[in-house]
């Protein structure tokens, strides 16, 4: 791999031991892809953030490199953690896997990375412009930052993620490059006036369809809230490993279906429609109809419109008292919320805010809840096994009238 004069003092130590390893890191991984040279990075994002993903040797990586006195060499964020750092005794998270989670954050704050815990980097400050190259794990976060925001970033994986924040830079290969953006699956989309649930089976269905495969998407408006793109991508990026897809007019390296092909010819379309839409959910849904214990939004996390969005929906309402309504948000949301009175609505109907985790990445698996309901894709993908749970998946009205009547009915 060719080094250019500063990166060959970086490997030989010459901005520190942390910084040396990263390099030695970067270096080797990048050989393994062939990468000809390393791409300087404007930010990076952390998915080692909580023990249920990274274990005790994730940790150990992020205490390695504060003990050799590493820092974020470019603007750092960090993925959820494990718990609510503030209301984890309350919500009955154990102690001694709260400790794992303070080493954690420990790490963190002195490795200088911005401890947000959140997987919407992009919605709290961190916003890569279109062509910026990326460091970035999460992969609802990826896919965003790949397919609508037209930054260039791989799925990077734990570990290498704190390489690349220290080092500034990530080898140059994959979704860096041009010929490696270029559409691979045509889906399109026959149905009109998409809701949000539709745009995230939609996503499901892509991820089933596409697989590591790049889709390009005909057929949806371009008027749409950011959240259905955000859901979307997540969802596909769960089901599949959907890490960047193009909606013509609205990716910014895709206005029109040729360019979204480049120079491969346009594959025969697979078509989206009523049935497929029927189909898709029908596999999202493991629970049987019956009672729920608890409804769970916010994967990704919630953003202030659906927060918005969920207090309309929740106004003089009531929750059963058998089920658990749990909205999973980025910190600063909550503090939005109550500010705006929805916090306040939403807690008078029975719903709680959990902030810094969320459903899949803490141990939700404690409560022991037989069936769930989601209005997210990616939740639904990964709720039963890390929930350990059935799943209805839904839309927020449904997710809503399921919590108040305290069953789904399918
Ligand atoms: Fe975010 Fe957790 Fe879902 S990290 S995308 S809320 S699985």
């Amino acid at each position: 791999m060719k080094l250019t004069t500063e990166e060959k003092e970086m490997l030989a130590g010459s901005q520190g031991p942390g910084c040396q390893l990263s390099m030695e890191i970067l270096v080797e991984v990048g050989e393994i892809f062939n990468a000809p040279y390393l791409i300087p990075v404007r930010s990076a994002h952390i998915v080692i953030s909580n023990y249920k993903n990274c274990f005790e040797a994730g940790i150990e990586i992020l205490e390695k490199f504060a003990f050799l006195q590493s820092k974020a060499s470019i603007p750092t964020t960090v993925d959820p953690a494990g718990i609510d750092l503030e209301r984890w005794k309350e919500l009955g998270m154990p102690q001694d896997y709260a400790e794992k989670e303070w080493r954690i954050g420990l790490a963190v704050k002195k490795l200088d990375f911005i401890p947000c815990w959140t997987c919407t980097p992009y919605l709290c400050g961190q916003v890569p412009k279109v062509g910026d190259h990326l460091a970035w794990t999460e992969s609802s976060a990826v896919i965003f930052a790949n397919s609508i925001l037209g930054a260039r970033t791989n799925r990077e994986t734990g570990g290498l993620d704190v390489a690349c924040a220290i080092a500034g830079r990530t080898p140059y290969h994959g979704l860096h490059l041009d010929e490696n953006r270029k559409g691979q699956v045509l889906i399109d989309v026959e149905i009109e006036n998409m809701t949000r649930e539709h745009f995230i089976t939609l996503g499901y269905f892509m991820g089933l369809q596409a697989g590591t495969k790049i889709p390009v998407i005909e057929g949806i408006g371009r008027n749409s809230p950011l959240e259905n793109y955000i859901g979307m991508g997540a969802a596909s990026a769960a089901s599949g490993g959907v890490a960047l897809y193009h909606i013509v007019g609205i990716t910014p390296e895709a206005p029109s279906l040729k360019m979204a092909f480049g120079q491969t010819s346009i594959p025969k379309p697979i078509p989206f429609g009523v049935k497929e839409l029927k189909e898709t959910k029908t596999k999202m849904c493991t629970a049987i109809p019956g009672a729920i214990d608890a409804v769970m939004v916010g994967c990704p996390h919630y953003t202030v419109a659906e927060i918005r969005e969920l207090a309309k929906l929740l106004n003089m309402q009531k929750i059963s008292p058998r089920v658990k309504f749990w909205i999973y948000t980025y910190k600063n949301n909550i503090l939005l919320a109550q500010r705006l009175g929805y916090k306040e609505i939403i807690e008078k109907a029975g719903g709680e805010f959990i902030a810094d985790t969320c459903m899949i990445v803490s141990h939700t698996e404690l409560y022991g809840f037989k069936q769930i309901m989601t209005d997210s894709g990616k939740c639904a993908h990964y709720a039963p096994t890390e929930v350990q749970a059935g799943v209805a998946f839904g839309s927020i009205e449904e997710c809503v009238k399921a919590a108040i009547i305290g069953e789904w009915r399918g």
